[in-house]
């Protein structure tokens, strides 16, 4: 079965799933290129998600995009998704419950997908694979894991709130191609940069990678 084939029997089963919480918003499953290196996850959809059921199409999102693009990346080359997958009401943070709920979820489209390089966006997705790191210190490190390494970002709507914030965002972001050929293997003279970090091993924070 290809990846997209097993995508959509995941989505599906998830549709079936009555008993996770934020039942009564819609599912946002995720979109991108199932086969890609790259894998944004945010923390949960908010209203502009929920009415489109796509993940990052509002303000945030839109921030989130143009970055991508600027790369020279189209935005299908990648995949983009949230740790939690329906819209929590009043653009409230999602609750550790509906955390631990979708939690299960994520981890097996991460095992579907197989990227290279995870970009959590934000302390709630950072959290899910570095339990100890702290979003302001920790962001823009290059952290690797079993089989695949790890870029922390500011979440976007963070990054919307103050010029520090953004610069912070953009600069993390021009790392990602340099962090990317690390991640797939590119030898050592090509890809090293003065704007990328030496990874850190996951025990470095003392963080453990969740499966
Ligand atoms: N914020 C998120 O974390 N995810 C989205 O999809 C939109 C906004």
């Amino acid at each position: 079965m290809d990846k997209a084939t097993e995508l959509d029997k995941l989505k599906k089963e998830m549709e079936g799933n009555k008993t996770l919480p934020l039942m009564g918003a819609n599912l946002v499953f995720g979109e991108g290129n199932s086969d890609c290196d790259i894998l944004f996850i945010g923390e949960a959809p908010g209203m502009n998600e929920d009415r489109e059921r796509r993940p990052f199409v509002g303000r945030a999102g839109q921030l989130l995009r143009k970055n991508i693009r600027e790369l020279g990346w189209k935005e299908n080359d990648v995949y983009i998704t949230n740790i939690v997958k329906r819209h929590p009401p009043e653009n409230r943070d999602p609750s550790q419950e509906e955390i631990e709920a979708y939690k299960p979820y994520l981890a097996r489209q991460i095992d579907i997908i197989a990227p290279k390089m995870i970009v959590p966006l934000g302390r709630f997705s950072m959290n899910y694979f570095l339990p100890l790191a702290k979003i302001t210190r920790d962001q823009g490190k290059l952290f690797q894991a079993d089989t695949y390494f790890i870029l922390p970002m500011l979440h976007p709507a963070a990054a919307l709130r103050g010029t520090t914030a953004m610069n912070m965002f953009e600069a993390t972001f021009k790392k990602l191609p340099y962090a990317l050929k690390k991640a797939i293997g590119v030898p050592e003279e090509v890809e090293e940069s003065q704007e990328t970090q030496k990874p850190k091993k996951l025990e470095d924070v003392q963080a453990k990678l969740f499966k």
